[in-house]
């Protein structure tokens, strides 16, 4: 079966959908996305997930074609068809296609884009021995919590922790913790646990939540609070948390070990709580 694909209301075969290079996605960037997980042919959080996407595109004033019921039936058809189980689905919607011009088109009939395939498991390496990361000067703008398609910094910063020999690149942005290329960031200190302020500069992310509420769920003290970066650099435990890798142990960063450079016993328990909840 091949790769599944949505495109502006039509399943097919994801490598039959052509896009115009007037989509304003492609010209400007100017557009926002998802990734949603499949476990066991059920999408994850799917509520959660749609309420993001609403909320960034509307911060962009793009306006959503479709409502949760017909989100909801989009994806349960995709994975269907698509015959995987474990599924990852990226959701795109740009600003339609229009003559290159920064002001916004006049009608704007959004682009709608889904795609469905088959989520590649995480080494188990990663999950029990836990990975390495750097940190990088945050160059972003300052509205990391709409997930923009523009995500340029994040590439480089993704490609230079590739070229470091480590799983991620950590943003810092005047001393403070802010989150990862592709994560958010947890620390533990003297068994409380502490994520950065979800603010203007940071993605809310989905798997934060549920970690967060996992945490509480578990009677464990938790936190979002700013982090700098010599706490985090002498914090008990890190670990990263997303919707593809879920919760990854940190155990060095910037070649410097994380506590006693293996996964922590609260990292662990939280490993198990999310893995009970997924
Ligand atoms: C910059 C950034 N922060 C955080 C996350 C984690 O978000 P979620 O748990 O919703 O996948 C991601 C995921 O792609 C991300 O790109």
């Amino acid at each position: 079966m091949p790769d599944i694909g949505y495109w502006n209301g039509q399943f097919s075969s994801l490598q039959d959908i052509r896009l115009s290079p007037e989509d304003r996605g492609f010209l400007f960037g100017d557009g926002v996305y998802e990734v949603i997980r499949a476990y066991q042919g059920v999408p994850a959080f799917a509520g959660d997930h749609f309420n993001r996407l609403v909320r960034s595109a509307g911060e962009i004033r793009i306006p959503v074609p479709f409502d949760q019921a017909t989100f909801q039936e989009i994806l349960l058809s995709g994975i269907r068809q698509s015959g995987y189980s474990e599924v990852k689905i990226y959701i795109e919607i740009t600003r339609g296609v229009a003559p290159r011009d920064h002001v916004f088109p006049a009608p704007c009939e959004p682009t709608v884009f889904f795609s469905f395939r088959e989520m590649g498991k995480v080494p188990s390496e990663w999950r029990l021995k836990g990975v390495s990361v750097i940190t990088v000067p945050d160059i972003r703008w300052n509205r990391c919590d709409i997930k923009s398609l523009n995500l340029l910094p994040n590439v480089l910063a993704k490609q230079q922790a590739k070229e470091a020999g480590v799983f991620e690149a950590i943003f810092i942005r005047e001393g403070s913790v802010m989150e990862g290329a592709t994560s958010n960031v947890f620390m533990v200190c003297q068994g409380g646990i502490y994520t950065p302020l979800i603010n203007h500069q940071v993605l809310a992310g989905v798997t934060q939540q549920h970690v967060m509420r996992t945490a509480q769920r578990l009677g464990k003290g938790m936190e979002c609070r700013s982090i700098s970066l010599e706490e985090l650099m002498r914090a008990d435990e890190v670990f990263l948390t997303g919707t593809t890798i879920e919760i990854l142990p940190v155990v060095a960063i910037d070649g410097c070990s994380v506590g006693q450079g293996e996964p922590g016993a609260l990292t662990k328990e939280l490993q198990r709580g999310f893995a009970s909840l997924v």
